[in-house]
């Protein structure tokens, strides 16, 4: 029988790419949703609220693991109301996983939790698991979504946390429109260049999530990025050269300002801030990257894909 896996908010950018990773491997796939209940491309799309236990929580009884990607967008204006549901969407989707995994007779061997590299601020020195944290309301929200992942110890299921790099897929994420601009000749240097950005490909984060789905040796945190940070300057260069662009204008940080909160209607600080972060343990673990060149990793992004 195929092993089941639970993807608690499962339906946006990161749960879907894994659900399709899965499922190429023989993975029966139940997504929890806020969304009304439905069937889609052999998946199964089971309502939650994110935040209290009803009949979906015996979706988790004898399933294999439990891969937890709920959150409110950060890409918003952290207003008062949207930095409270920031929080309580991450905070409140782990407390009740772990109160439904409580109540298994057959818990998940693995609950794995999707964090945040944020955790470690705006930095241009080199972090690895142990570096110290940052300070702000992201560095916050990372900190209190990590404390309440692990307060306590589940008996039985090993608990994974990811901090996640910028992850390049298709469909989606952050990549999608940084190609547009470029596209559209407006892929120059955002801010001052210098902010690091800690990228890894989709495709490695799925092979890790499933390393940690079954490799008793997983537990604890780990970076969840690749091995080669870049500056913006050389991340958005890297981008244009691969597009077949030439040079194209710097937005300078007042532009971005003024462009996040007027027309993008974001934080400015997601583009103008970053972080040099290294998977350490990941790789001591002996994970192989299958994109360690960021030109390989936007060469394959933007292949046209076979159907
Ligand atoms: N994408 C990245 O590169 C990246 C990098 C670092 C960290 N992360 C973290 O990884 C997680 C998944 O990322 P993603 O890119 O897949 O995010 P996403 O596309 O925004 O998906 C998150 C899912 O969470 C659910 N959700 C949103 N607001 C909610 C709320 N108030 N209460 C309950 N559920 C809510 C939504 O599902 P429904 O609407 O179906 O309920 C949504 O599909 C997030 O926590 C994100 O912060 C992502």
């Amino acid at each position: 029988m195929a092993k089941k896996i639970v993807l608690a908010g499962g339906s946006g950018f990161l749960g879907e790419n894994l659900a399709d990773y899965l499922q190429h491997r023989n993975y029966d796939i139940v997504i929890l949703s806020r969304q009304p209940e439905k069937v889609e491309k052999g998946i199964r799309y089971i309502q939650w609220d994110g935040r209290s236990i009803s009949s979906w929580a015996s979706e988790l009884d004898g399933s294999h693991a439990v891969v937890n990607f709920t959150g409110k967008s950060v890409n918003c204006i952290y207003t008062k109301k949207n930095r409270e549901e920031i929080v309580s969407s991450r905070i409140d989707s782990v407390h009740v996983l772990k109160e439904a995994i409580d109540r298994c007779s057959r818990p998940p061997q693995a609950f794995i939790q999707a964090g945040s590299l944020a955790i470690f601020g705006d930095t241009t020195l080199l972090c690895d698991e142990d570096s110290p944290h940052g300070s702000g309301f992201s560095v916050e929200v990372c900190q209190r979504w990590e404390e309440e992942f692990f307060k306590e110890k589940i008996p039985g299921t090993r608990q994974v946390l990811f901090r996640i790099g910028f992850a390049l897929g298709r469909n989606g994420g952050a990549f999608e429109p940084l190609q547009k601009l470029a596209s559209f000749n407006l892929g120059g240097t955002v801010g001052s260049g210098k902010q690091y950005i800690s990228w890894l490909h989709v495709d490695d984060l799925n092979a890790m999530f499933l390393y940690a789905i079954e490799s008793e040796r997983f537990s604890g945190i780990y970076n969840a990025t690749g091995p080669q940070p870049v500056t913006n300057k050389e991340f958005m260069k890297t981008l244009r050269a691969v597009m077949g662009k030439g040079w194209a204008p710097p937005t300078p940080s007042p532009f971005v300002w003024l462009g996040a909160y007027t027309l993008l209607r974001t934080e400015p600080s997601l583009a103008l801030t970053g972080r040099n972060c290294v998977p350490s343990r990941i790789v001591e673990q002996g994970f192989e990257f299958s994109y360690t060149s960021l030109e390989d990793a936007f060469r394959d992004l933007l292949q046209p894909v076979s159907e």
